[in-house]
């Protein structure tokens, strides 16, 4: 049988996420691997959820077992309304979509506003699960350069005069690079948002998680002040997950928008998987309802990853020859590190595996023909002995190479 010529054309330009490819390599326990976006499993709160669990079905145990609303779960809704809300900005239920993580969110997006050929507006390099998710829409990708303070705002304006369908960015400990947009830019990028009326959808799996530096508001928040905006009525779509902070494996996330884009999403998600895991739901609420916990693990986690981060960046400022460079992020769960432009990630992936050490290549998360020569550093997933031996392995295969 020959499967391929019978597959959908789009299907051309799809193709498995090569994360999740080196991951399967990395499974070996000797591996030390920098390679997933993987939060620490010793920190995940598995009494507190065992507890939520057995709540949950002890007290509503057909209800939580049972089918359920395509827009989610009430209580749920309200929280996160709430804790998406500041001062005169003001998040209503109605607004919030839980969806089966973030990555849905990203995918139903691209469903609900993309034309094949459209124009599309990303940080270069960007997230490659929403490049694996969009391709198939056959877009076209303008990328606004970067540096590290997030993206180049002055460099965006020329770009809308090209009607771009929207934007898409992370600016808050970007994947791949960790870098983040500084309020000042921040600002200019909310005021062109308001100007262009441009959809803005800005992907933020880990802005809970700073270790370091100032906090800056939402891009989601400031549009709104700057319109002098009390509700979510503009053109920014906030997508959210309780991966990061909470456990990836319940595939919990949200969307915050504008009602006429939550009712088309709920439409898209009815065709997709009916509504997010109904038991998931209610466990979540059962552990994140009580906010003094959540903040409490939330800040253990941003204390361990913190000492991570400063570890892996004083390991590498010791082992990692000087043609070497990286980002300093103060928050999330990556760094990126460019080598000098001759070599290859792929290449140097090779060695390091033959030394048992992983990280994943960016190239994917380049839009054009760039990136060959820049990785992606996890630092949260690993033991700190773990870190120290890892780095050197890779210093040493950095070496060799340069
Ligand atoms: C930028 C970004 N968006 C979305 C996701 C998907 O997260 P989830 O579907 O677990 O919420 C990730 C996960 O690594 C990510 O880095």
């Amino acid at each position: 049988m020959n499967w391929d010529s019978l597959f959908a054309d789009r299907t051309q330009y799809m193709k498995r996420s090569t994360v999740r490819e080196i991951l399967k390599l990395t499974a070996r326990p000797e591996v030390i691997s920098f390679a997933g976006g993987l939060p620490a499993p010793e920190l995940f709160p598995v009494e507190r959820i065992r507890q939520a669990a057995d709540t949950v079905l002890a007290e509503r145990g057909p209800e939580v077992l049972q089918y359920s609303t395509t827009e989610g779960m009430p209580e749920l809704r309200e929280l996160i309304a709430r804790r998406l809300s500041h001062g005169k900005f003001q998040v209503h239920p109605d607004n919030i979509l839980i969806t089966s993580g973030s990555q849905q969110a990203v995918d139903m997006l691209a469903r609900i506003f993309l034309n094949e050929g459209d124009g599309v507006i990303v940080e270069n390099p960007t997230y490659v699960g929403m490049m694996t998710s969009w391709r198939p829409f056959q877009l076209r990708f303008t990328a606004v350069p970067t540096d590290g303070d997030g993206m180049i705002v002055d460099e965006l304006e020329p770009l809308l005069a090209d009607h771009p369908k929207l934007m898409y960015a992370i600016p808050t400990f970007q994947n791949p690079q960790g870098t983040t947009l500084t309020r000042q830019r921040r600002a200019q990028l909310a005021a062109l948002i308001a100007r262009y009326n441009l959809p803005f959808i800005e992907d933020d799996p880990y802005g809970e998680l700073r270790y370091s530096g100032d906090p800056a508001p939402s891009v989601l928040a400031m549009e709104a002040e700057h319109r002098g905006a009390t509700g979510l009525d503009g053109s920014v779509i906030y997508c959210g997950t309780f991966s990061k902070v909470l456990t990836p494996g319940l595939r919990i996330g949200w969307v915050a928008a504008a009602l006429p884009v939550i009712d088309k999403l709920v439409q898209v998600k009815q065709a997709t998987d009916l509504h997010t895991s109904t038991f998931n739901q209610y466990v979540t609420y059962e552990v994140a309802r009580d906010e003094a916990f959540l903040e409490a693990h939330i800040a253990n986690l941003r204390d361990v990853y913190r000492q991570r981060r400063d570890l892996m960046l004083a390991t590498m400022e010791e082992h990692f020859p000087e043609e070497v460079t990286w980002t300093r992020p103060e928050g999330g769960l990556f760094l990126m590190v460019t080598m000098p432009e001759h070599l290859n990630a792929r290449d140097v992936l090779k060695l390091a595996l033959a030394k048992d050490v992983a990280f994943v290549p960016c190239d994917d998360f380049f839009i054009g023909d760039t990136g060959k020569n820049t990785f992606r550093l996890n630092f949260s997933n690993a033991r700190p002995e773990r870190i120290v031996e890892g780095i050197k392995r890779l210093g040493a295969t950095l070496k060799e190479v340069v």
